[in-house]
């Protein structure tokens, strides 16, 4: 058996080479993404075709050679499984049918759940047998908290008021509406684990939105019940959490959430994570997407300080955020020959 890189690495093994991947590495910057995507007006149908999500996640391992391939697919599948309509617009983004109350959907929407996400498994067992037995196939879905703020505001928010208020003032109908979303990521992830899914991450795009008060209700906690969720069905898969934005309540988080590694956003420092973050626990992340738009010395410069920072432990790089569309390919070529050749 071939060693993967990626895997052992976010087990917890030192090895002898960084692993490198990208959020957002399948989408807009490929041309061959937008070629395939223009063959399909709706995004969530272009999820949802196996092959299609297939071939979008192996290309950026066909043109880069990645340490991990990350399943095409979208953290809104859930919400649109929970039948919340959902839409993309282009130019304006994901577009939702925005909940009055956290009560408004009670747990009948759970009804038929597997089913209609059955086709990401599909497309995750389709990649697993074409990718290179090097690379590793990651699973993902997105947190919670980050779901109730598309699900309550009705699309993407800057200051996410409504989700925000209803945290202090509807505390226990938000608590029946995370327990509903805490089933649908635990089925969810669940099917990805069965369907070939070999790393598993959490993605709380929005966790910075939540007070530090409320961190452990909102985001620490659900994380934690999606983690013991898993293993109770049975899937051992190491799980990474990306909790965007808490800054210092990553100490709580990692020591609390029962995730097996980190996400880091762009706006950690790489220095306080080594001394705040217990020293054998893996990281993933975390250069400034938008230094790769015109690579210059300065990314380089920071290339070197992530990996430096982080040479005393099991490290994945990453970006801190997804890849923007507007990033030119050939940059993306610098900065893998900067990490795989120093
Ligand atoms: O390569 C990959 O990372 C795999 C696929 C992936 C997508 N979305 C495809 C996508 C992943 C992992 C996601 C996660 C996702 N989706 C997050 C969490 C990560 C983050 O960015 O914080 C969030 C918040 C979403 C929600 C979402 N999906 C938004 C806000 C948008 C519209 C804004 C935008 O970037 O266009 C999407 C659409 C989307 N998801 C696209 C892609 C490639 C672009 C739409 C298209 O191609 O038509």
């Amino acid at each position: 058996m071939i060693e993967q890189l990626f895997l052992s690495t976010v087990q917890g093994r030192k090895s002898r080479a960084t692993p490198v991947w990208m959020m957002r590495q399948a989408g807009r910057y490929l041309a061959e993404y937008r070629k395939i995507r223009a063959t399909q007006n709706d995004f969530i149908s272009f999820c949802l075709n196996p092959k299609q999500a297939s071939i979008v996640s192996l290309q950026p391992i066909k043109r880069y050679g990645f340490d991990a391939a990350i399943i095409f697919s979208d953290i809104l599948i859930i919400p649109w499984a929970l039948n919340r309509n959902v839409r993309f617009k282009t130019g304006i983004g994901p577009v939702l049918d925005a909940m009055e109350q956290p009560d408004s959907i009670d747990a009948s929407c759970l009804n038929g759940l597997n089913q209609k996400l059955a086709p990401v498994g599909e497309a995750i067992n389709l990649t697993r047998k074409a990718l290179p037995s090097e690379t590793t196939l990651i699973g993902f879905a997105g947190a919670p908290w980050t779901l109730i703020t598309y699900m309550a505001e009705g699309g993407t928010s800057r200051d996410f008021p409504k989700a925000r208020r209803w945290g202090w003032q509807n505390r226990q109908a938000l608590d029946g509406l995370l327990d509903i979303l805490i089933n649908a990521t635990i089925s969810f992830l669940s099917l990805q684990a069965r369907s070939g899914a070999q790393t598993l991450m959490l993605f709380d795009s929005w966790a910075s939105a939540v007070p530090a008060a409320q961190r452990d209700w909102l985001v620490i906690k659900p994380a934690r019940a999606v983690v013991e969720g898993v293993r109770k069905n049975g899937h051992n898969q190491p799980i990474i959490g990306f909790p965007k934005g808490i800054g210092e309540g990553l100490i709580r988080y990692a020591a609390e959430s029962g995730v097996d590694a980190i996400g880091l956003d762009y706006g950690v420092d790489p220095v306080w994570v080594g001394q705040n973050l217990p020293a054998k626990m893996p990281v993933q992340g975390n250069l400034d997407p938008i230094s790769l738009l015109n690579a210059g010395k300065e990314m380089f410069r920071d290339i070197d300080h992530i990996l430096d920072a982080f040479h005393d432990r099991p490290h994945i790089f990453n970006l801190g955020h997804g890849i923007t569309p507007k990033t030119p390919v050939e940059n993306v070529q610098k900065m893998i020959n900067h990490i795989r050749n120093r």
